[in-house]
C-alpha cells in the first residue's frame, strides 16, 4: 500500500463572497484571529504525515507563496528588537525547500479542473486534497483520522457530515449503501443536489484521499453543477471501479467560505484561545445586553 505523501490545496478561488476584502488579497489569508484558513489546513496536512505540498494557485494569489516563505527583512528586525517569540510564530510557518509546489489554474473552470491541473505533480500516487474554506477543529487531524481509515481499506475517501435538507443544494451528496462505525460504503455521489432530489443529508466536507485513477475521470469530464468541471462528477464516475467510503470525522467544521462561518469560527476560537476568553466574553456580554 502506498503512503499518502501529498496534498493539492485548491486555491485559485476568486472569494469574491468576501469583497472588497479579497479584492487584493487571497481568501485563504482571511484569518481567525491571527492565522490565516491555509495555516490551518496546512498544519492539519503536516499532523496527518503529508511531505508534499501543491497548491494550485492562480492570478493575484502571491501572497501565499510569500507566506509560507522567509521574510528576511521581517526577521532581521523582530531579531534586532530581541523579539524571539514572533520570530518563531513566522519562521514556523516556512515548509521545507522542495516540500512545497505551485502550480497555476489559468481559468476558474472548477475544483475537478484545479485537482486535475496537479496531475504531472502527483503522478500515479495516492494523494489527498484539502479546501481551506473547510476548517476543522478536532484533537486528531481530520485528514488523519481518514489516513487510518484508509490503511485499513484503501480505495478513496471522503469526509462526510450531515446537513439539515434545505443544505443539500450547497454541497455534494453521497448515496450510502452501508455504515460501519464511523465509516459509510458509498455507492453514489450528485453535486449540490436540491432536497428532493438529494440520495441522503450526507454532505461531503472538503477533504479527499483519492487514487490517481481520478485523473482519467476528470480528462473526459463534461462540466457539470454551475457550469464547471466537478471533482464530484469525477468520483461518481471512478465509484463504479473503485470503492468509495466516507468517513464521518471527529471534529467541528466551519464553513470559512461563507461570511457567518467565517464569523462563527472567530467566535469560537476567541473563546478557546486562554489569550483572549476573558476579552471575548466581556464584548459578547457586552453586545448581548445592549441588544
Ligand atoms: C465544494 C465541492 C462540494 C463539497 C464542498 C465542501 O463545493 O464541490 O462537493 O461538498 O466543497 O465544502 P464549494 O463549497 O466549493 O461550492
Amino acid at each position: 500500500m502506498k503512503k499518502i505523501r501529498k496534498a493539492i490545496f485548491p486555491v485559485a478561488g476568486l472569494g469574491t463572497r468576501f469583497l472588497p476584502a479579497t479584492k487584493s488579497m487571497p481568501k485563504e489569508m482571511l484569518a481567525i484571529i491571527d492565522k490565516p484558513i491555509i495555516q490551518y489546513a496546512v498544519e492539519e496536512a503536516k499532523a496527518a504525515g503529508i511531505e508534499e505540498f501543491i497548491f494550485v494557485t492562480g492570478r493575484g494569489k502571491s501572497a501565499l507563496e510569500d507566506f509560507f516563505d522567509y521574510s528576511y527583512e521581517l526577521n532581521a528586525t523582530l531579531m534586532r528588537r530581541g523579539n524571539k517569540d514572533d520570530l518563531e510564530i513566522v519562521n514556523q510557518v516556512v515548509l521545507d525547500p522542495g516540500q512545497v509546489i505551485y502550480t497555476r489554474q489559468q481559468e476558474p473552470l472548477g475544483l475537478g479542473h484545479a485537482v486535475w491541473c496537479a496531475r504531472h505533480l502527483i503522478q500515479d500516487e495516492p494523494f489527498a486534497v484539502l479546501l481551506a474554506d473547510d476548517l476543522i477543529l478536532s484533537k486528531k487531524s481530520c485528514l488523519q483520522q481518514m489516513i487510518e481509515v484508509y490503511e485499513k481499506k484503501q480505495g478513496n475517501m471522503v469526509a462526510v457530515m450531515e446537513v439539515s435538507k434545505e443544505e443539500t443544494s450547497q454541497y455534494g451528496i453521497i448515496d450510502p449503501e452501508s455504515q460501519t462505525g464511523n465509516v459509510i460504503k458509498i455507492k453514489g455521489m450528485v453535486e449540490k443536489p436540491t432536497s428532493q432530489k438529494a440520495p441522503s443529508q450526507w454532505a461531503v466536507i472538503g477533504r479527499y484521499i483519492l487514487q490517481s485513477d481520478i485523473f482519467q475521470e476528470l480528462e473526459n469530464l463534461k462540466t457539470g453543477a454551475g457550469g464547471e468541471i466537478q471533482l464530484t462528477d469525477a468520483m461518481s464516475k471512478l465509484l463504479k471501479r473503485s470503492d468509495f467510503y466516507g468517513v464521518e470525522f471527529d471534529g467541528r467544521r466551519f464553513d470559512c467560505g461563507s461570511k457567518q462561518g467565517l464569523l462563527a469560527a472567530n467566535m469560537t476560537c476567541a473563546l478557546e484561545r486562554p489569550d483572549m476568553r476573558t476579552a471575548a466574553l466581556k464584548t459578547m456580554k457586552e453586545l448581548i445586553e445592549k441588544s
